[in-house]
């Protein structure tokens, strides 16, 4: 008998957005939280920097708007940043009632009185970055899964992966299409079970990996757009994918942030010859937003031919590094670099997917029954480019406001039988180095072809490539019995082939989206969206 599961809230993802979600609907009825490792694996465990909310009286609500505006490149919608940057606040005291401990420091002159120790980054006009140290993430992740312990109505289903969405238009059911479940593969038997809910919630992250550097963890594949792209919701401004300036560079550190909060703090990014380069590519030097330091490393490496640039903090005292940035310290020292007395190798690494699966602040998609909340969302906060810090806090309040809508609403829903799922003649795959090599091509073909600076001819390349290994992974799909490497090779293609088909849409270069074809911004397409649809 194959398995069958049935909650009221499926949630897929246990990330800060799922976590959030879960802790506020758990007492309202049953919660499947679906997760595809280790409950903590998520992007949300290595966050650094921190979650950025108007906490301080010298900072505001309109300054904090104006900030994120600004990074967005025209292509922000004002009104949703308008509500999370003002509802921020009071989420953000509710993950401190959930447990999480911001840094703190004393206020100078009022005798033991403590403030946030609030950290600054690039494109922010005040300090008003809520940090726990340099491990903000994990220090969150901790404390949510500590308090969803308390309920009861919660079920974890850790190395589960879920495979696509279930949806009445697929099942041939009259009506409104809804999602109704999710096929999910437990990978601890090879399964794949059939989870039936009142109320999904995409909670799965972004797509770091379908770049070859990345600062993101294994987990970030793009399985929630490319699952709700399948099920035919619309996906939008994929072409914004944001490239951190500051990953670790070291033949054995796989993939390792270092915050942009170092260069808060003071660290100064210089070419390998000593040389102070931003000054000459912004005002802010190395404190320019993020596309802006990303692309001026990327030219100064082309131009110098060197594998990495450098980010110098060594002009702070030792004892202040250590303290502030114990994480990064620690691990830069296991690769035998004291950044308290020498510069650190950096380059740029695929970050963030600003785009994502169209919704509002409530995470409500196109498709009844499925909202979509946190890194996988395009809400409009990022527009063209996300202001750093700004997901952590987008999390929170879409995750708010989507809790509170569905549960209003949940006993509206009628349960619907849901076949299980057909694997026809699918065999065990006898060839695996074929995933492995399709992983690296594509992953490849991402980096060279679609990253930092593009041309219409690379982007047309990338296509042509991605429809090849596309056809290739659907192939395997069909005839082989289904794993998670094969799956996620299968949604990073699907992303991938998005991503590069929103840039062939954009006539333009804003924001994350470089292109020497059209070097300047259009204002024809100030506002627009460029939004991909499966055709049925
Ligand atoms: P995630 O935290 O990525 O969680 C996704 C979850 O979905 C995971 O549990 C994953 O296992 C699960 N999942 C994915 N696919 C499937 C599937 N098919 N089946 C089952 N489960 C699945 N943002 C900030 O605002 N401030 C920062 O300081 C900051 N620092 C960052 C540092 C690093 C190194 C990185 C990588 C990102 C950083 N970001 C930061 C971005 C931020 O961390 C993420 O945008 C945010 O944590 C995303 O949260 P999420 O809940 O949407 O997704
Ligand atoms: C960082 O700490 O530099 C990352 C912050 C972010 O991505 O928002």
């Amino acid at each position: 008998m194959a398995t069958e599961r049935h909650f009221d809230f499926l949630i897929l993802g246990s990330g800060i957005a799922g976590l959030f979600y879960a802790m506020k609907v758990a007492p309202h009825g049953s919660v499947g939280i679906v997760t595809k490792k280790h409950r903590a694996e998520s992007n949300t465990n290595y966050a650094q920097g921190g979650i950025a909310a108007v906490t301080s009286k010298e900072d505001s609500v309109e300054m904090h708007l104006k900030d994120t505006l600004q990074a967005g490149a025209g292509l922000c919608n004002e009104a949703v940043v308008r509500t999370i940057v003002e509802e921020g606040p009071e989420r953000v005291g509710e993950l401190m009632q959930m447990g999480m401990e911001f840094s703190e420091r004393e206020v100078p002159g009022a005798d033991g009185e403590r403030e946030f120790d609030l950290g600054k980054e690039g494109g922010h006009s005040k300090r008003r970055i809520l940090h726990a140290k340099d491990a903000t993430g994990r220090a969150i992740e901790a404390a949510l899964l500590n308090a969803i312990n308390a309920h009861d109505s919660v079920e974890w289903f850790e190395d589960h992966f879920a495979i696509d969405l279930i949806t009445t238009e697929k099942l041939g059911v009259e009506g409104e299409n809804r999602c109704v479940g999710v096929y999910v593969l437990n990978q601890l038997n090879g399964e794949v079970e059939t989870f039936s809910a009142k109320t999904v919630l995409l909670a799965t992250g972004g797509c770091g990996k379908v770049y070859l550097y990345t600062t993101n963890p294994d987990i970030a594949t793009g399985d929630g757009v490319a699952m709700a792209y399948r099920a035919g919701v619309p996906v939008a401004n994929m072409e914004f994918i944001q490239f951190h300036p500051t990953c670790l560079y070291h033949s054995k550190a796989k993939t390792f942030l270092v915050t942009e909060a170092v260069r808060g703090e003071g660290g100064i990014i210089k070419g390998i010859d000593g040389e102070a380069f931003m000054d000459r590519y912004h005002k802010l030097a190395s404190l320019a937003p993020r596309d802006v330091v990303a692309r001026a490393i990327d030219a100064e490496m082309k131009k110098t031919g060197s594998d990495s640039v450098h980010l110098d903090i060594t002009d702070k005292p030792a004892k202040f590094i250590a303290d502030r940035f114990p994480n990064i310290h620690q691990t830069c020292l296991k690769f035998g670099i004291d950044i308290t007395r020498e510069p650190i190798p950096i380059v740029p690494a695929a970050h963030y997917q600003c785009g994502g699966v169209l919704t509002d602040t409530s995470g409500r998609t196109d498709l009844a029954g499925l909202r979509a909340v946190g890194e996988v969302a395009c809400t409009g906060l990022h527009g063209a480019n996300r202001l750093a810090s700004n997901s952590l806090l987008e999390a929170v309040v879409c995750a708010h406001q989507a809790a509170m809508e569905v549960v209003e609403k949940i006993g509206d829903h009628p349960d619907v039988e849901i076949p299980p799922w057909q694997t026809g003649n699918a065999h065990d795959a006898d060839e695996l180095v074929v995933v492995s090599h399709n992983w690296d091509e594509l992953r490849r073909t991402m980096w060279d072809y679609v990253g930092i600076v593009r041309t219409t001819k690379r982007l047309q390349r990338a296509k042509t490539r991605i429809a090849l290994l596309r056809e290739e992974i659907q192939q395997y799909y069909w005839d082989f019995t289904v794993t998670s490497d094969l799956l996620e090779l299968r949604n990073i293609a699907t992303v991938a082939d998005l991503i590069v088909s929103c840039a062939l849409q954009r006539p333009e270069s804003r924001g994350l989206h470089y292109t020497l074809d059209y070097p300047e911004r259009n204002e024809e397409w100030a506002q627009k969206n460029t939004i991909v649809r499966r055709e049925k």
